[in-house]
């Protein structure tokens, strides 16, 4: 049995772990700790939230004292680490928020697991800091170079990544240093449930409930390689298993697609239900684009982001081969989930959107 501290569950991927975490594994004990920032939402936890084997604690991952305090209050042998700030276009605008969390929470973590972990009169013995990464850390690719691998330098071009590239730096030093059992993942883009509706995919679903436009960066020709959310928890599930400490290892679905068409893909995914589900009509009258099948006159293109990144690929072969890792759900079953899940939880989009949700955090938490 494991006892588990999951930092960030309250985000996308986070709870997305949570959820899988529970499922899967009955009688391991889950604490999760998150600071509840904007993209974090309690009501990801909220069907598990009562449930014995799992605590939420409000807090900072920067806060060592309370870190050391759950480390030993909760005997945590597994620490999964989250917590971040993760939107590229907030790191360009206001960086600092990301060096903090990224960089400086990162080290208060590490910092936190040594002296409980490694430093007491007894190691603890099997304990293990795994360290959720990106693939942004290594950099940009052109058209035709190959997919990152694990031993593709790093060379981060946004305060985003680099904070994400520092983290991953201690982390490793940890390892080598004093001998803390860490692993790392480096995941390409997420989709799925909870996701944030800031970021590309939620955006666009609900940008055309709401008969929004749909923003292009620049020309839209950039490539992202996309994963279902619950096929990097089970990514992490087999680093966590038969990962070898020390290790950095890819997650990632194959699975490229410029901007412009997967806006398109979407559109039409959308439109379709439309068709299919005419209740659709009454729950979204301001859908106009939906209801006339024409939501790619939605499609705005606007000025690029600094420093654009053109093209992700992860290359997962390490992964696929040692833990024989393969992705269960294909862009067609994933994308097709995800779009259903957005419209049967508009409460959750609009809440997460206008921040209502903070009222209950407040009323539960502080
Ligand atoms: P997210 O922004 O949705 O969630 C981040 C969570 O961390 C939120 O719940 C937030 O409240 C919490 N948090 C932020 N600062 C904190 C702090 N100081 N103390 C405690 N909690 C704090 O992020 P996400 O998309 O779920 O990403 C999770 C992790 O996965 C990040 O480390 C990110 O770099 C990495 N990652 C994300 C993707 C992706 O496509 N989203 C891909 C690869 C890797
Ligand atoms: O690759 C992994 C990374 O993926 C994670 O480390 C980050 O945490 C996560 O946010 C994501 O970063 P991206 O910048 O790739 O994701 P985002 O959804 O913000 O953008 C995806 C692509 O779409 C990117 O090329 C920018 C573009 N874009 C985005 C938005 C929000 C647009 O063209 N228009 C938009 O409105």
């Amino acid at each position: 049995m494991k006892k588990l501290l999951i930092t960030g569950g309250a985000g996308f991927i986070g709870a997305n772990f949570v959820h899988y975490w529970m499922n899967k594994y009955q009688s391991d004990k889950i604490v999760v700790l998150d600071a509840l920032t904007y993209a974090g939402n309690i009501a990801n936890l909220d069907s598990i939230k009562d449930e014995d084997n799992f605590t939420f604690i409000h807090g900072d991952i920067c806060d060592q004292a309370l870190v050391e305090k759950l480390l030993v209050e909760h005997s945590i042998d597994t620490l999964v680490h989250f917590a971040a700030e993760s939107h590229v276009d907030r790191s360009i605008t206001g960086p600092d928020a990301f060096i903090e969390t990224n960089i400086m929470g990162t080290y208060s973590l590490l910092k936190a697991a040594k002296k409980v972990w490694l430093d007491g009169d007894t190691v603890l013995e099997g304990h293990r800091f795994h360290h959720v990464s990106t693939d942004e850390v290594y950099g940009t690719l052109s058209p035709t170079d190959p997919a990152f691998t694990e031993d593709t330098a790093y060379a981060p071009n946004s305060p985003y990544s680099a904070s994400k590239a520092a983290s991953d730096h201690l982390v490793r030093a940890y390892h080598h240093t004093y001998g803390l059992n860490v692993t790392t993942s480096n995941c390409s883009n997420n989709y799925g449930p909870f996701h944030f509706p800031e970021k590309l995919i939620p955006l666009v679903i609900t940008n055309i409930l709401h008969d929004k436009s749909l923003p292009i960066y620049g020309d839209g020709q950039q490539i992202r390689d996309w994963l279902y959310v619950e096929d990097h928890a089970y990514g992490i599930d087999l680093v966590l298993q038969n990962g070898r400490i020390g290790e950095n290892y890819n997650i990632g679905g194959n699975n490229e697609w410029a901007n412009i068409n997967i806006v398109k893909t979407i559109s039409k995914l959308v439109e379709q239900e439309f068709v299919n589900n005419s209740e659709l009509v009454a729950r979204f009258p301001t859908a106009k684009a939906a209801i006339a099948q024409n939501t790619e006159s939605l499609i705005t293109y606007v000025k690029d982001r600094p420093g654009h990144d053109r093209r992700y690929a992860i290359d997962a072969a390490k992964t696929n081969n040692e833990l024989d890792y393969t992705p269960k759900e294909s862009f067609d079953t994933g994308i097709a989930k995800t779009v259903q899940w957005y419209l049967n939880n508009e409460i959750w989009w609009q809440s997460v959107m206008n921040g209502s949700y903070q009222n209950w955090i407040t009323e539960q938490y502080e």
